[in-house]
């Protein structure tokens, strides 16, 4: 089901006040990068899944730091609100336009710096994508960690609001854990650099990591400085099949001993075939054959086959190196794409204690059977981290009941509404019940003293009021 956000809220970029700062606007970026012509904005106005659809007056397209503070002090003046927006793969509709707001694309912030392989470090613009990045520590003998499906299209800003996450999260934490630094613009159109990334600081709170996972409602983030780490060029991987969730769960304290040990996904089967019949590929072992995949990637200088090989000695699964290891990570990426191909999903991002993940998927087909026993689903995720992405093909009018049912058995099992993906406008309502009263308040009173206009990706986040 696609869901239309602010949809009430005329976007006619002739109507006033918009007409005014469409040519504020245009004095500020040049006409090439205000984009008013309906097909012009519509690929900005829905997400790569056609799962959020708004409208915007205009997108506007800054090229430094100091055009996007002159485009939100413009903004604010007008009245309109600004929705940021990187490679648009978001998945909670945090970046699509909404209620007659600017759409802000960080597109043109494709700048990457010099890799600094003395501090292993790097900075990149906004609009750098993820695949880009890597290319560019890899011609360094360096890598950047995190890593997902969209890499192609996903971007560092866009992964730096969302505290994206990925395969490698295992090895080295989420995107938080890779932010040394940030340039950032605030609403009052200030600009914040701090790229100097310097490994030791203690001089009071670090903004940088406060603007992580802030989904675009404190700053507009243009550029980030980014940890490195070392490119490993062997690795090998194995696609695992277990009997049962709880079985791949007991896997997990055999897996983290392996030495080089670089990615835990999961699979469950129908996650498997799906990918598999929209690849046209035969699956590597039979999907109906069993209760759950774990798929092990190892990555090291030395070759990783034997520590692989070894594990399989006790296993039921198959060992992927070189072209067979490729082909495993295509299917693996085209979860989400096969998903897409079939319909607009109910697409949840939940994790929990790793012990309570078949607990979480249980509670999930039993919710299906009573509330849409016609619907399908579809589960795969990071196994090692207990976060798995909840796809519910045509549950209809269930949908909403359904989403309830997942939100409320992820936090009822001490764990979270959103591991990954954020909470966009889809789970806003959400989050005082994830994290309490007094934990939304500190953090409103933190929105409110850096935008106390509100102009920066309301209804993100927080609900309004
Ligand atoms: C993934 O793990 O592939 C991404 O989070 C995308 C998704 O959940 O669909
Ligand atoms: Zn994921």
């Amino acid at each position: 089901m696609t869901t239309t956000v602010g949809g009430a809220t005329p976007a006619d970029p002739a109507a006033a006040p918009v007409a005014g700062l469409v040519a504020s606007l245009r004095a500020i970026v040049g006409d090439a990068h205000v984009l008013v012509d309906a097909d012009m904005r519509a690929t900005y106005e829905t997400d790569w899944l056609g799962q959020w659809h708004g409208t915007t007056p205009c997108v506007v397209r800054p090229g430094t730091a100091e055009q996007v503070a002159a485009v939100l002090q413009a903004c604010a003046a007008a009245g309109i609100a600004v929705v940021p927006q990187g490679g648009n793969t978001g998945l909670v509709g945090g970046s699509v336009p909404r209620g007659g707001a600017v759409l802000l694309s960080l597109q043109r912030f494709t700048e990457l710096g010099p890799v600094d392989t003395l501090a292993m470090q790097v900075t990149a613009g906004a609009g750098v994508t993820i695949e880009q990045l890597q290319q560019h520590a890899r011609a360094a003998d360096l890598d950047f960690a995190v890593d997902w499906g969209a890499r192609a299209s996903a971007t560092v800003g866009g992964a730096v609001n969302t505290n994206a996450g990925g395969s490698r999260v295992v090895r080295f934490g989420t995107m938080r854990a890779q932010v040394a630094g940030v340039q950032a613009v605030l609403a009052d159109g200030s600009v914040i650099t701090q790229l100097h990334g310097l490994p030791k600081e203690t001089a009071g709170p670090h903004l940088p990591s406060l603007l992580v996972g802030s989904e675009g409602t404190l700053a507009v983030v243009t550029a980030a400085r980014l940890r490195l780490v070392p490119w490993f060029r062997s690795s090998a991987a194995a696609l695992i099949a277990c009997d049962s969730l709880v079985d791949a769960v007991a896997l997990l304290p055999q897996l983290r001993h392996l030495p080089s040990l670089d990615a835990v996904e999961l699979l469950m089967p129908e996650a498997l075939a799906l990918a598999c019949a929209h690849l046209a590929v035969r699956p590597p072992i039979e999907p109906a054959s069993a209760g759950a995949f774990v798929m092990v990637d190892c990555a090291a200088h030395l070759d990783p086959t034997d520590e692989l090989a070894e594990l399989l000695q006790l296993q039921r699964g198959v060992l992927a190196v070189g072209a067979q290891r490729d082909l495993l990570y295509r299917i693996r990426d085209h979860v989400t794409i096969a998903i897409g191909a079939r319909g607009v999903p109910l697409k949840l991002d939940v994790a929990v204690p790793v012990q309570h993940l078949d607990r979480l998927l249980r509670a999930v087909r039993q919710g299906l059977r009573t509330q849409a026993p016609a619907a399908e689903l579809i589960v795969f995720g990071h196994l090692a981290e207990g976060n798995v992405h909840v796809n519910i093909l045509g549950a209809g009018d269930a949908e909403p009941r359904m989403r309830d049912l997942v939100l409320t058995a992820a936090i009822d099992l001490g764990g979270t509404i959103s591991a990954e993906h954020g909470i966009g406008v889809a789970k806003a309502d959400w989050l005082e019940r994830l994290k309490g009263p007094a934990a939304v308040a500190a953090l409103r009173a933190i929105k409110q003293a850096l935008d106390p206009g509100n102009l920066l990706n309301p209804g993100v986040l927080y609900p309004p009021g």
